[in-house]
């Protein structure tokens, strides 16, 4: 059966991830974000969203973030973990009116959004197994985690479409570009996995984290992914994705 939808029922998301806001710069996004904020329906940030997690950086993207018109929606990425500050940094952002989909999933206009940072871990037939030393079986784990912790937030969803917001990535497709050596700390297949059990809900899928990946792919049963890292091509020349879910 085709579903029907008329424009009335159509997201539209503005996504960009890695936009790693420096503790020196002055409204480094302010101009884009009231550009996104007037395309779309939602403005979302798929991680690394300052250099070191430091809650200077935070204020710095706050201060481009206030009064904005549209939902802001984030997940983490592996940048903001770096100062151990991540409760403050989090705090900040919060204040300016954030939504972290890693805590709450939330749901707007009839489209589920759930998100998390994800792991690393490698794909499809290189990944990495719980196996050998427990160093390996922790950094295992963490991407274990990531896709259950994913999964539980799709299976609290109760409208028909979601999007999914990740940093890492969950296909090998989209980070194509980068170095093949460094494949296995860019994402896992994992979250792949998760996501094709919801196939068919999921609508898209974005991430960022490799910067010199391609746009867009698919995860095995279909559902469009897509990185949004800051300086991915995207369509029309822009820094952020418009999707329409
Ligand atoms: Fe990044
Ligand atoms: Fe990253």
């Amino acid at each position: 059966m085709t579903e029907e939808r008329t424009t009335a029922d159509i997201v539209r998301v503005a996504a960009i991830g890695d936009i790693h806001v420096a503790e020196t710069a002055v409204h480094p996004y302010r101009d884009l974000f009231a550009e996104m904020a007037e395309r779309a329906d939602v403005l979302v940030l798929a991680g690394d969203l300052t250099n070191h997690g430091k809650p200077a950086e935070a204020a710095v993207l706050a201060e481009d973030l206030r009064g904005l018109s549209v939902p802001v929606l984030a997940v983490l990425g592996n940048h903001d973990l770096e100062c151990g500050e991540v409760a403050a940094m989090k705090e900040v952002l919060v204040r300016a009116g954030v939504h972290f989909l890693d805590e709450n999933p939330c749901e707007i206009k009839g489209v589920g959004f759930v998100g998390v940072k994800g792991f690393g871990g490698g794909f499809e037939r290189m990944m990495l197994d719980a196996f050998g030393e427990p160093a390996i079986k922790q950094f295992v784990s963490e991407a274990v985690q990531e896709a259950m912790h994913l999964e539980s937030a799709l299976r609290q969803v109760e409208a028909e479409r979601s999007f999914v917001v990740l940093h890492y990535a969950p296909i090998a497709g989209t980070v194509q570009g980068e170095p093949p050596e460094i494949y296995p700390f860019l994402g896992s297949s994992r979250l792949a996995e998760t996501i094709d059990r919801f196939h068919g809900q999921v609508r898209a899928v974005v991430h960022g984290h490799a910067h010199h990946g391609r746009y867009a792919g698919a995860t095995p049963r279909g559902t469009p992914v897509y990185n949004v890292a800051r300086t991915i091509e995207k369509e029309g020349g822009r820094a952020y994705a418009l999707i329409e879910v």
